[in-house]
């Protein structure tokens, strides 16, 4: 499904975002791998290599989102390590939390989570789709992730939470002014995803947070990698702006 075409995953080093690298990896495409963390990022591409021989080529690549030059330089080894082509596939999924309660949260802590979450997003976003415009290239899709606590409003997570909340309103206007070139730009919103981001929960509080999903379990990585490889896909060629959540059933 996604033959000859270039995906750039950040945060593809681990969790969410090493599960679409998969995914996609299996349709042919080729990955780029994104993220803060290298030797995250190189595991993936062994992984990737090790289970899919099709043959096409895999970068793992060092990022640091909020680094507008950081971010200029993967668009650039891109260019180079395949013949002066494009990405046409792009998923944010790098993120961090820096939990706290409201009044206690640092300053550096509220900056942080915004300069990774939706900063970097932003800046991925922008310079995707301003190589894709400048190349002459059409058919391109995003992916951005943002989480059900953005509508939950879960407790210590304002930074969280606002950064999230801001991946959707980005991703609605990023959607209308990039539809005349036929980039389609989505959100996917996960609920409790089992993920090293979540390994931090104490149990007590897992507990309770499983007991109010209806599907009664966390979500696996690859069931939010197949949404957004769907809405990476020419399956979902005529979805674009929208939120697709994988919650388990939450009602929010
Ligand atoms: N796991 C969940 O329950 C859940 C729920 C809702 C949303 N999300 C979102 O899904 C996305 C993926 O999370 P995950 O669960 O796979 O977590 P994860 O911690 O497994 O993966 C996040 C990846 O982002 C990378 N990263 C962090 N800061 C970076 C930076 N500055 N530049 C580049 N890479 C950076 C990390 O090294 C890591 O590999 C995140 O945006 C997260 O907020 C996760």
């Amino acid at each position: 499904m996604f033959a000859n075409r270039i995906a750039l995953i950040t945060g593809g080093g681990s969790g969410i975002g090493r599960a679409v690298a998969n995914i996609l990896a299996k349709e042919s495409a080729s990955i780029v791998i994104a993220d803060q963390s290298i030797n995250g990022a190189n595991e993936t591409k062994q992984l990737i290599e090790s289970q899919v021989k099709s043959g096409v080529k895999h970068l793992s690549l060092e990022v640091d989102v909020s680094q507008m030059d950081s971010l200029k330089r993967v668009f650039k080894a891109i260019n180079e390590n395949y013949d002066n082509r494009v990405a046409t596939l792009l998923v944010n999924c790098a993120g961090i939390t820096r939990d706290q309660m409201m009044t206690k949260l640092s300053e550096q802590d509220f900056d942080k989570v915004i300069a990774v979450n939706l900063k970097g997003t932003f800046m991925a976003t922008q310079l995707f789709c301003q190589q894709m415009i400048e190349n002459k290239q059409t058919d391109g899709s995003v992916v951005n992730v943002s989480s059900v606590s953005a509508k939950l409003g879960n407790i210590g997570q304002s930074n969280y939470n606002a950064s999230k909340a801001g991946v959707e309103a980005l991703t609605r206007t990023a959607a209308q002014e990039m539809a005349k070139f036929n980039i389609r730009v989505n959100v996917v919103m996960p609920g409790f995803i089992n993920t090293p981001i979540v390994q931090t929960i104490p149990q007590k509080v897992l507990d309770q947070l499983i007991s109010n999903i209806p599907l009664r379990r966390q979500g696996k990585p690859e069931e939010v990698g197949e949404a957004i490889a769907f809405l990476l896909s020419p399956k979902s060629s005529y979805i674009t702006g929208t939120i697709l959540q994988v919650s388990g059933g939450l009602a929010l």
